[in-house]
């Protein structure tokens, strides 16, 4: 440029510019600026070289180091599937009984069993679990077969009346007025007795005679007062939850004729694992009774409820 001149104070030269009399000095640029981009430009190079960069016309280039997004995320599923075989392997390998106090390991049980829940027993017991008229409601104490974690795991595994199941629990109540057992007036009388139970009639002649009726037909599964064998299945009569409804209409139809739940088995159809999850998520909905001493109903499980 013409206009360049050396700067009388200061000894630089100038880059030659002037705009009403100002002009610029023609400092080098600091040596730490330059270098730091040297480096910049330098690391951009070795990072096209090692990981992929470039696109190309079909894919990119793949970089020395063969590292990819989707690599990555294969890697962190490997990792998270090994941690879920670990936890599964450890719910495997505690009995039922030490699952349910294991702090670690319950709620890993609990929170498996209500997705396998969700997959497989909400159309029947509702997605709270709470049943509907026919399918018993899961979360309150009422147990048609028992509620300690083995009674329901056993429950789960070989199903209620589940013909495919040898080991199933089974009890059928006769349909009394439909197979002639009793006359519709016997019925209707049986009715006003075990309406009486929970007080929802009173203790009137209808009853009485009913009472006599329900001594010699009902007592060997509901038991003498009425609240039920566990290990018939046969519900308490005297409390305020029904299977198939608590009105006369309703108790009457189920003495005129049994419905005989049908509960499917799932020993086949889900691995053990799954069905000792389920047990943990049913046991822990509210329900769920400590063993006793002497258990309520004879142990039919398969073995891995035992140490
Ligand atoms: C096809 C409908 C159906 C499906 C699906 C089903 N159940 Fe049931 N379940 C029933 C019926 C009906 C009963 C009551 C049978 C009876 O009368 O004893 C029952 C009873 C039970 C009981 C015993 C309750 C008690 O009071 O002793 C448990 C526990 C249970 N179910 C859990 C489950 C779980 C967990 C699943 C999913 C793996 C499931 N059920 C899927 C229909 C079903
Ligand atoms: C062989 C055992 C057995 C005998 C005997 C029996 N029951 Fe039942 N009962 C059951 C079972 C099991 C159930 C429930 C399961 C099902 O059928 O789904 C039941 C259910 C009922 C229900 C419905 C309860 C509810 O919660 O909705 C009534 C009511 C009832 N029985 C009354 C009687 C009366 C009255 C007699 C006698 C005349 C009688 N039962 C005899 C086993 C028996």
């Amino acid at each position: 440029m013409a206009n360049k001149r050396i700067d009388e104070p200061t000894g630089i030269e100038t880059v030659g510019h002037e705009w009403d009399g100002i002009e610029e000095l023609n400092n080098p640029l600091p040596r730490w600026w330059v270098w730091t981009t040297y480096m910049t430009i330098i690391f951009s190079i070795g990072y096209m070289i090692v990981y992929p960069a470039l696109p190309m016309l079909k894919s990119g280039t793949e970089g020395l180091w063969g590292w990819s997004s989707r690599g990555q995320l294969a890697e962190e599923m490997k990792a998270g599937a090994a941690l879920r075989k670990e936890a599964s392997d450890a719910i495997a390998a505690t009995p039922l009984e030490a699952l349910i106090k294991d702090e670690k390991l319950m709620p890993l049980a609990i929170a498996g069993g209500a997705a396998a829940f969700k997959q497989n027993c909400v159309q029947c017991h509702g997605s709270g679990a709470a049943g509907s008229e026919g399918y018993p409601n899961l979360k309150d104490e009422d147990w048609l077969w028992g509620g300690t974690i083995t009674d329901i795991h056993t429950t789960l595994e070989h199903g209620i009346r589940a013909s495919d199941y040898p080991q199933t629990r089974t009890s059928l109540m006769p349909s009394f007025g439909k197979d002639g057992i009793l006359t519709p007036a016997q019925v209707s009388d049986t009715t006003a007795y075990v309406l009486s139970l929970s007080g929802k009639h009173p203790n009137d002649a209808a009853a009485q005679r009913g009472a006599a009726s329900f001594a010699a037909n009902c007592v060997a599964c509901h038991g003498a007062d009425g609240k039920g064998l566990r290990q018939f299945g046969a519900p308490n009569l005297t409390d305020a939850v029904w299977l198939y409804g608590g009105t006369p209409d309703k108790v009457s139809a189920s003495i005129h004729k049994a419905h005989a739940g049908v509960m499917p088995g799932w020993s086949k159809k889900l691995d053990a694992v799954t069905i000792k999850m389920l047990a943990a998520y049913v046991y822990s909905l509210g329900g769920g009774e400590e063993s006793a001493a002497a258990p309520t109903t004879p142990a039919s499980g398969t073995g891995n409820a035992k140490p």
